[in-house]
């Protein structure tokens, strides 16, 4: 439902409050700030790469993320191919997997698939940076063949603080459970600092990360996972007959970028808290209207409508609610729904500033005119 609704309603002239990720770069602006002059570019052979990815960019990843070790890191088309590519080949039917509740849909979508006895690990459960430890041993049991889940989580922005981090990877090791830990917006954090990627401690740990949201580069299409090499190795069958490898043009960008990373995710990441701390404000003064958990991490919140939970009403409420936002104010966010929570909507502030607070003003309009219609 997500990437129909973003297919059918994303469009030019509007205010997308809507997105996981950042501000886009242009690409003047990603050769400037990484430091590629036109001559590296011209210099690039439009040759085959290679089924891991290229050698640069998998030690650029390795350095960042994954203590140096190149062999245990996948370069894919956006880390979509890289959650696709791992997930089919380290899952079997009837394994046991806990998956996170409301997870964004392809980490969801590969255990059912494959044929999973799939068990969910509740939202509610995590709480102050934890995940209760009731719940996470009644869940996480000796047989479990995998535990995936995705902090900062998209779209509430709940996350795991260091501590509850090591006790979930503790867990994982001692019940011989493969942690699967998609990081797609670890490197923007509110409520605690940035936390460590868990796949680079080796162990049977696949972690993923991407381009496409706290980089701002969503269009360069590159992710990547680090995991143990024997599975790495095991999806190259798959990706031999999906896409094969990708563009020596495209590696060379990205591999440039992660050597600039913080110069492309600072700017981002102050803009994010700019509007995290106008957002926040706006919430107190719509308090009466729309309630919400401060998000701990990445660039979006899962706010709820008072009117549609008051009313108890089913899905389609929510998404007439956002259609008609849409169409009156030009303001765009993602109906609950596509996460489970029919009563919100996600709300992404990692957007310019100007558009970010001309949406909220559209909003605040509508749900001000809704409330007096009543
Ligand atoms: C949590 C999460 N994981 C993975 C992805 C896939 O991103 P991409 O394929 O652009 O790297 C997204 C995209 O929204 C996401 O939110």
């Amino acid at each position: 439902m997500l990437e129909e609704w973003y297919r059918r309603h994303l469009g030019p002239d509007i205010h997308d409050i809507s997105s996981s990720g950042v501000h886009p770069y242009t690409f003047a602006e990603i050769r400037d700030l990484c430091r590629i002059p036109a001559s590296d570019l011209d210099a690039v052979v439009m040759d085959d790469s290679v089924s891991q990815g290229g050698a640069g960019i998998r030690q650029a990843v390795a350095d960042r993320y994954a203590g140096g070790d190149a062999d245990r890191v996948l370069v894919t088309h956006g880390s979509s191919e890289a959650i696709a590519l791992t997930l089919s080949t380290l899952l079997h039917p009837g394994d046991r997997v806990v998956v996170q509740e409301g997870i964004y849909h392809s980490l969801g979508h590969y255990p059912r698939a494959a044929g999973c006895d799939v068990v969910t690990l509740p939202l509610a459960a995590v709480r102050d940076g934890e995940i209760d430890p009731e719940v996470l041993t009644a869940l996480v049991t000796p047989g479990t063949a995998a535990v995936v889940v995705n902090f900062p989580h998209n779209p509430t922005g709940v996350t795991l603080s260091p501590q509850g981090l090591k006790a979930l990877t503790e867990r994982a090791a001692v019940t011989g459970a493969a942690l699967v830990w998609d990081a797609a917006t670890a490197e923007i954090a509110h409520r605690w600092e940035v936390l460590p990627d868990p796949g680079a401690d080796g162990g049977d740990t696949v972690s993923y990360g991407t381009f496409s949201k706290t980089f701002g580069l969503p269009g360069l299409r590159v992710g990547w996972a680090v995991a143990p090499k024997d599975l790495l190795t095991a999806t190259f069958p798959l990706r031999d007959r999906t896409t094969l490898f990708l563009s020596p043009l495209v590696e060379l960008v990205a591999e440039r970028a992660m050597r600039h990373a913080d110069a492309l995710i600072a700017p981002r990441a102050a803009e994010a808290r700019r509007n995290l701390a106008y957002l926040t404000q706006w919430m107190a003064e719509h308090e009466d209207l729309v309630r919400w958990t401060p998000p701990e991490g990445g660039v979006c919140a899962l706010p709820v409508f008072r009117e549609l939970e008051r009313a108890g009403s089913g899905p389609e409420a929510v998404e007439r609610f956002c259609l008609e936002l849409l169409a009156r104010h030009r303001t765009l966010l993602v109906p609950g729904t596509a996460f489970g929570a029919p009563h919100g909507a996600r709300l992404g502030f990692g957007g310019p500033e100007d558009s970010f607070r001309a949406g909220l003003a559209g909003l605040s309009q509508f749900l001000r005119a809704r409330g007096a219609g009543r």
